[in-house]
């Protein structure tokens, strides 16, 4: 049923088509600029392309307390992160509402226009404690809402191509070509998976369980904006790429890019993750254990609880959950509490903060946590860094 609904789904499209584009940045050669911060660069492009459909901008102050509130957009479709354009108390001093702006990237490159239909002030706070379940700064989303302007703009975007090359454009694909790969493949079910971290053992089992059950993989790292401490998302792609051709079967798997910001939020991104995901094409996605969490914020299995709230027809995707995977050295391989009868003490567990710290002093994660290959390129990173 999930397969239906999925096609259904119309695209966003708010790209400037390619014949006007010369004509559309010389007329905002005039207008005014408005830089924006790496988070609502990687954004502007998302709407743009679709994938944050239906998003065609961003949110209006009633969209936006809709969201904060109710995980729904003021139309009724579920959408769980604010997707929002915030600026300084002084420039928005300088922008009236009904105003064209020119956004620009921190190069000086306009990457969009964008009509000012509504200037709000946000309650951080309420925000912080709805989207984050915290308000402490300590959670890296929530030093970056406090970071980021105190004032909101909001109003529809006409995006301009990114034009930039880097190691990833072979891997990016809009949910346009996505959805038209997938088709071209014969694929009708394909679940998705969204990463921010070095693919470990854990993930492939997962995501080979997952792929048991429908025709297709799509692997889809998030390489946009992650915090500091995160593992820098192309040593993540060279990892992908020197297990993928070796230990993934190439009909049935397909791997691209996600260029968005991690925002941290746990169960809520969950939500988010899903709904892009089916704006790729994708019928199923992937929630392991602590999906898009930091620390101690959320709950082991909150990301697949808040699922609860929605109907899968509605979302337009259905989950698939899994418990918290490891290798058994009883079992000899991958397992869960769901599948292995032993102890903690024959269990092979690391967290990603575990496996980044012991990777600056030098140590290598054991192949029953990593394969080697990708062992070998993470260390690599490290002891050159
Ligand atoms: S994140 O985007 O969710 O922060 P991460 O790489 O940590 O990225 O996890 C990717 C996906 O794999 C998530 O759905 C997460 O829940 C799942 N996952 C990661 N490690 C495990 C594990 N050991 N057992 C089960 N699921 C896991």
């Amino acid at each position: 049923m999930a397969v239906d609904l999925n096609r259904k789904t119309s695209l966003v499209n708010a790209m400037v088509p390619t014949e006007t584009q010369e004509e559309r940045r010389s007329s905002l050669a005039s207008k005014r600029k408005v830089v924006l911060d790496d988070i609502a660069v990687s954004d502007v492009y998302q709407i743009g392309i679709g994938a944050f459909t239906p998003l065609t901008g961003f949110m209006s102050e009633a969209d936006y307390r809709a969201v904060v509130d109710t995980m729904h957009l003021v139309d009724g479709s579920i959408w769980s992160i604010p997707v929002t354009l915030p600026v300084t108390e002084e420039l928005a001093g300088s922008i009236s509402v009904g105003e064209e702006i020119a956004l620009v990237r921190a190069d000086g490159v306009i990457c969009a226009a964008m009509r000012v239909e509504h200037m709000y002030r946000p309650d951080l706070e309420h925000e912080a404690e709805m989207v984050y379940r915290t308000t402490e700064d300590a959670h890296p989303g929530v030093k970056r809402l406090h970071e980021r302007g105190n004032v909101y703009l909001g109003g529809p975007v006409e995006v301009f191509e990114d034009e930039r090359v880097d190691e990833f454009s072979d891997y990016f694909f809009t949910p346009e070509q996505t959805r038209k790969i997938f088709a071209d493949k014969g694929w009708k079910t394909i679940v998705g998976f969204q990463t921010r971290n070095p693919v470990h053992r854990a993930h492939e089992y997962i995501q080979k369980i997952a792929l048991e059950g429908v025709d297709g993989l799509f692997l889809n790292p998030l390489v946009g904006p992650t915090k500091a401490d995160d593992v820098p998302a192309p040593v993540r792609l060279r990892a992908y790429q020197t297990i993928l051709e070796h230990y993934y079967p190439q009909d049935r798997t397909f791997f691209g890019v996600y260029k968005a910001a991690m925002r941290y939020a746990g169960p809520r991104e969950a939500i988010m993750h899903a709904l892009v995901r089916r704006n790729f094409g994708c019928t199923h996605f992937i929630v392991g254990r602590d999906h898009a969490g930091v620390g101690d914020y959320y709950g082991t299995y909150d990301a697949q609880h808040i699922f609860r709230n929605f109907d899968t027809r509605e979302l337009g995707i259905t989950p698939l959950f899994f418990d918290n995977a490891f290798y058994c050295k009883k079992c000899q391989g991958m397992a869960t509490a769901k599948t292995c009868p032993h102890g903690d003490d024959d269990h092979v567990t690391l967290s990603g903060t575990k496996v980044r710290a012991m990777l600056r002093e030098g140590i290598a994660p054991p192949p029953e946590f990593s394969r080697p290959e990708v062992v070998k390129v993470l260390m690599e990173h490290y002891t050159q860094s």
